[in-house]
């Protein structure tokens, strides 16, 4: 099995290519043999169903799993990622330099914006030297101030609108992809 990651994905990844035009490209490289599944915004029915219909073998979802009953997700980050729309993310090194954590520079992490990478994305030079920023993020983790603090989420985070089980997430996802591929 091969997941090919778009770039709106939540999280770290490469962001330079999109979902669907790596996904085209990934399909016809490996053939019929090897199973790929898409990854990177897709995180409703409709994306779920676009991917099976271009022969992909399911979809690997992230943000859309974030709300759920189940989630680890702090109540002050799921406000915020129930209230974001698909513009409120960007794909930025910020809280990898702040944390000096050594992820290669292509791959950067798709967060949702606040005021950490207001301040800083664009800076990561001078970000770099501010000595006290990991301490820093993690006082901010510590109390919950999400304008410091990192919630990942891709740009699917725009269909976000309430908490609900996982089970249901994903048995909505499955069953209205199906219904959507049958009419067509
Ligand atoms: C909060 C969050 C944390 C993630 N953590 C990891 C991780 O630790 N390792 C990893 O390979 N991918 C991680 N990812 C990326 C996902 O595995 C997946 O590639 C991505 O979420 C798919 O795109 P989507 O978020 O648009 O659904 C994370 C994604 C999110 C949203």
């Amino acid at each position: 099995m091969i997941v090919a990651r778009g770039g709106e994905g939540g999280g770290h990844g490469d962001d330079r290519v999109g979902t669907l035009a790596l996904l085209q490209g990934v399909l016809d490289a490996v053939g019929d043999e090897v199973i790929v599944v898409a990854a990177g915004g897709i995180g409703t029915a409709r994306g779920l169903a676009a991917a099976l219909a271009a022969g992909a073998g399911g979809a690997w979802v992230g943000t859309a799993l974030l709300t759920c009953s189940e989630a680890l997700t702090p109540p002050a980050a799921r406000q915020r990622l129930i209230a974001a729309t698909e513009l409120d993310t960007v794909s930025t090194s910020v809280f990898d330099i702040a944390q000096q954590l050594a992820w290669p520079p292509e791959y950067r992490g798709r967060v949702l914006i606040n005021a950490f990478t207001a301040v800083w994305h664009g800076h990561e030079d001078d970000l770099a030297r501010q000595r006290d920023a990991p301490q820093r993020l993690e006082d901010a983790r510590a109390r919950g101030n999400f304008d410091t603090a990192v919630i990942y989420a891709g740009q699917g985070v725009g269909s976000l609108s309430l908490e609900a089980s996982a089970e249901t997430v994903i048995s909505e996802m499955a069953g209205e992809a199906e219904a959507l591929l049958r009419r067509w």
